[in-house]
């Protein structure tokens, strides 16, 4: 078990070893068993957090907050529209100022070109470790979230066919960060990772060369498909989600963040929805699952999300107790 962790950065989880991510994922089902049972773990006992967000959130921001809460500490919610950033304050003087404050920064900025050059810099300046709360790249929040749900639903995941499949949305042109943190995570664990999508929706070819370097290390593999019938068939566990094309058009990126972006090439592809029938080819017991929030009945049908396969609402509650463990390895800790 790796166990040195105090004052690292969370910006992806490919700064982690395969050791060190599997500590995290332990000492979160420790934490979630402590909090089942109503055990105190004030072990983050008067430390300040500070959560910045340059856009919306529920799960993120308040698993963290409840968390802090939860390990003894204080997490300040800060919404960078009334921040001097706003004013175009620099990463490099909010990371020092911060840091200078309280014992960690967490971060969500997704805005493509933006986000993750941002963290990179506060990283460079600040003296407290930078957490990723989801960027234009990456969310390793949530991969971990993920990856812990799928353990305790399947012990040995390997050889498990997981499919991430690109879906309809008309919400807002959402980052590539979920997909992205799942395909380079999951073959790590021995995974059989497909990934389907229309063609114009790529993810960057880094990615992908780095998710197969991945899968060919750890025993898992990846396949690229734009068959979501391929994707569906005989699936142990699907993951249909909405991801802006950003890689082959950036129309939508602004300073303010992403827009909406309904055009024709985005409405051709309104059959990629996750539906019953396309579920009923899947493995006798896959498991749905949704970073959420979910574009209901665009993405997926109601009967489908509120249906005895999905597994939204565990997945969720795991952002949690994996927010804990990341704060309590990073902040306290050895
Ligand atoms: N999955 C996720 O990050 O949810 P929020 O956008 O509500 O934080």
């Amino acid at each position: 078990m790796q166990t040195v962790f105090r004052g690292r950065h969370f910006i992806n989880l490919e700064d982690f070893t395969k050791e060190e991510v599997d500590t995290m994922i332990e000492v979160s089902l420790d934490l979630k068993k402590k909090f089942a049972m109503g055990e105190d773990t004030p072990y983050l006992h008067n430390k300040t957090g500070f959560l910045m967000f340059f856009e919306q959130s529920t799960r993120t921001r308040n698993s963290m907050e409840a968390g802090m809460a939860q390990l003894g500490g204080h997490a300040g919610f800060l919404d960078s529209s009334s921040m001097q950033v706003a004013h175009g304050e620099t990463a490099k003087d909010t990371a020092i100022i911060l840091s200078r404050f309280g014992h960690m920064i967490a971060c969500r900025y997704c805005n493509w070109g933006r986000g993750n050059v941002y963290l990179n810099e506060m990283a460079k300046w600040s003296s407290v470790p930078i957490m990723n709360l989801q960027c234009d790249l990456y969310h390793p929040f949530q991969a971990l979230a993920d990856l812990m749900t799928m353990k305790e639903k399947i012990a040995d995941l390997r050889r498990t066919k997981v499919s991430i499949i690109w879906a309809y949305a008309e919400s807002h042109k959402k980052p590539i960060s979920v997909p992205v943190s799942q395909v380079l995570l999951f073959p790590r664990y021995g995974m059989d990772v497909t990934l389907a999508y229309p063609e114009g929706w790529e993810l960057p070819d880094w990615v992908i060369a780095q998710a197969k370097e991945n899968a060919e290390k750890h025993g898992g593999s990846l396949k690229i498909t734009h068959s979501e019938a391929e994707a569906y068939k005989d699936a142990d566990i699907v993951i249909p989600k909405s991801w802006g094309n950003w890689v082959t058009d950036q129309t939508g990126a602004s300073v303010s963040g992403a827009t909406a972006v309904i055009d024709d090439a985005l409405k051709a592809q309104k059959s990629w929805k996750c539906t019953e029938a396309k579920m009923a080819t899947a493995s006798k017991d896959v498991m749905y699952m949704h970073a959420l929030p979910a574009d209901r009945n665009n993405e997926v049908e109601d009967a489908v999300i509120d249906g005895p396969h999905s597994i939204v609402y565990d997945a969720a509650e795991n952002r949690l107790h994996t927010a804990k463990a990341v704060m309590t390895l990073l902040v306290g800790g050895k």
